[in-house]
């Protein structure tokens, strides 16, 4: 059971000032009923609430894919510079969103964010094997030496060891990259291993979930249902 306020501030991204405002105004009904109680209890699961005529919909964790910019940090704050929360408009950062994983300050693509720890550990972790893919343009030409080296499982500069990766040649300076695992500076430190300077590096896909082709830096947009099927399983839902 939870406050209808409550759940305008979740399902409307209203304060908690404007939900009070709007149920006393009449503006709410809930299972067709009007009603003007802001601390009425509801189902959230069951009751059928609506603002202004709009069905609310309840959805107990949220999921946002953002195309990451260059020059953004991954964090929720930053004193001095902008994070990729500041992207979001105030009703959505009020939902309690973290980055999932996170892409360096100078790296665009393909981010995740929600407000569920468990989908994010799940992303993360590299026992789950969720493959993460990015684009790298780098100084110099990559041969067969660095793909070979990749497959085998990377040893970095100061020792530590990488799991198996993919590293395609599209043309002598631009790679098609696949890691199952998210170590710090991974795929530039990886590229600086085999003697390559990364120019530009862009992440592409998560699992089975790409960015949207006709997407813009700074763009975002909520996962669906079939999206979350598609990151975990690569595929889409049966209808
Ligand atoms: N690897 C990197 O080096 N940087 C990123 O942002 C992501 C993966």
């Amino acid at each position: 059971m939870m406050r209808l306020d409550r759940y305008l501030c979740e399902t409307a991204g209203l304060t908690r000032s404007q939900a009070g405002k709007a149920v006393r105004a009449g503006r709410v009904t809930v299972n067709a009923i009007a009603v003007r109680k802001p601390d009425q209890k509801l189902d959230e699961q069951a009751d059928r609430v609506t603002l202004d005529g709009s069905v609310c919909v309840y959805r107990r964790h949220r999921y946002y894919l953002l195309d990451k910019p260059t020059g953004v940090l991954t964090a929720t704050e930053d004193r001095t510079q902008p994070t990729v929360l500041d992207l979001f408009p105030a009703e959505i950062r009020r939902q309690g969103l973290f980055p999932v994983g996170r892409l360096d300050k100078d790296t665009s693509g393909l981010l995740l964010l929600t407000d569920d720890g468990d989908f994010a550990h799940r992303v993360i972790s590299p026992k789950s094997g969720i493959k993460k893919v990015y684009l790298a343009q780098v100084e110099g030409k990559l041969t067969q030496d660095d793909v070979c080296a990749f497959a085998n499982g990377l040893v970095l500069r100061d020792g530590l060891r990488c799991l198996p990766a993919e590293l395609e040649i599209i043309n002598p300076s631009l790679a098609r990259i696949t890691v199952q695992e998210g170590k710090y500076h991974q795929v530039r430190r990886m590229l600086a291993a085999c003697g390559k300077t990364v120019l530009t590096l862009r992440r592409i896909s998560i699992g089975g979930l790409c960015l949207d082709s006709d997407t813009k830096a700074g763009h975002f947009r909520e996962l669906t249902e079939n999206d979350l099927c598609i990151l975990f399983n690569g595929s889409l839902l049966e209808k």
